[in-house]
């Protein structure tokens, strides 16, 4: 019975040596596995994958080659030198789809217009055009003397003026802005008080890009709270009037983000009439 269960000292011993030695394998082989996966995680482009998925969202294009073009402008450069030109090319690359009547801008309400273009289909934000929405939210730079995108100690958006993040929305802005005809909306925030501020994209980049005859009119929706500081009469839209040529027609409607949710949230009531 004892001589059953129990195997010989030798046998044992060599039993145990087995053991440890393939825990020590298997110890080595995580390890290895950690240090190549934390390797790995550092050499390649947290960005790319990213980019590539939410561009193949949009069918018929290469993005592959929109990467390559993509990463021209700013690969090996200092992340502070890269002035809007840089962009050209991938402005160049993919052209916008004229939408007319359907342009959609706004400045300092980023969430609020996004919930309600993505639910109703009757809007479009360049981060909702393949070149805005690959890189919507995300940060990214070069560095002298590196083939490599990083997307951590990245300069911020007012670090430095022609940084590899700013001088990319400023040109996808502005490519934006130039595909702009017939009525075109603007969503601003009443809670501030300059909802048309100068140093804004909107003010600075994208109103100076609406040329009559192409633009017929410019709709501002002011998103107001019930604590709202501004309305329509507030002297920058004034300034925002002032801005435009005299034969594009400006109006300007006080919307409560109340009104805004409900109207995100019954699809069916006609895209014009939320305000
Ligand atoms: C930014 O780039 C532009 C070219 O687009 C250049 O004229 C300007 O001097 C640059 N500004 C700075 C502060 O480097
Ligand atoms: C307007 O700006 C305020 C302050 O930044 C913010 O709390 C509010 O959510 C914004 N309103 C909209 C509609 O985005
Ligand atoms: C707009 O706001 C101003 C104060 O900034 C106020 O005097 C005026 O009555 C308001 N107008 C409307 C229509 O609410
Ligand atoms: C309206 O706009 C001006 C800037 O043009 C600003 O200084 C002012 O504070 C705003 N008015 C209100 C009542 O918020």
């Amino acid at each position: 019975m004892e001589r059953g269960v129990t195997p010989l000292p030798e046998k044992r011993r060599r039993r145990r040596g087995l053991a440890l030695l393939v825990f020590a394998v298997l110890l080595l082989v995580v390890i290895v596995a950690v240090v190549v996966g934390v390797t790995v995680r550092r050499n390649a482009h947290p960005l790319k994958p990213t980019f590539i998925a939410r561009c193949e969202a949009f069918k018929g294009y290469d993005c592959a080659k929109i990467w390559g073009v993509f990463e021209q402008a700013y690969v090996g450069r200092d992340p502070c030198e890269v002035p809007v030109e840089a962009y050209d090319p991938l402005i160049a690359a993919v052209p916008f789809k004229p939408a007319c009547n359907r342009l959609m801008f706004w400045s300092k309400t980023k969430d609020v217009v996004h919930d309600f273009t993505e639910k109703r289909d009757c809007f479009v934000t360049v981060e909702e055009t393949l070149l805005g929405s690959v890189l919507d939210g995300l940060t990214w730079c070069g560095k002298k003397g590196s083939r490599e995108t990083f997307t951590t100690d990245c300069p911020g958006w007012s670090d430095c003026v022609n940084n590899t993040v700013r001088s990319f929305w400023n040109r996808v802005s502005a490519a934006f802005a130039d595909d702009a005809c017939g009525d075109v909306s603007a969503m601003l925030n009443g809670s501030i008080a300059t909802p048309f501020h100068p140093a804004s994209v909107f003010a600075s980049i994208e109103v100076k890009r609406f040329h009559f005859p192409k633009v017929k009119s410019l709709k501002v929706v002011l998103v107001t709270q019930k604590n709202s500081v501004t309305n329509c009469t507030n002297a920058s839209l004034k300034d925002l009037q002032k801005e435009l040529d005299q034969r594009i027609t400006y109006n300007c409607k006080e919307v409560t983000e109340a009104r805004l949710q409900e109207c995100s949230s019954h699809p069916e009531t006609p895209c014009g009439s939320c305000w």
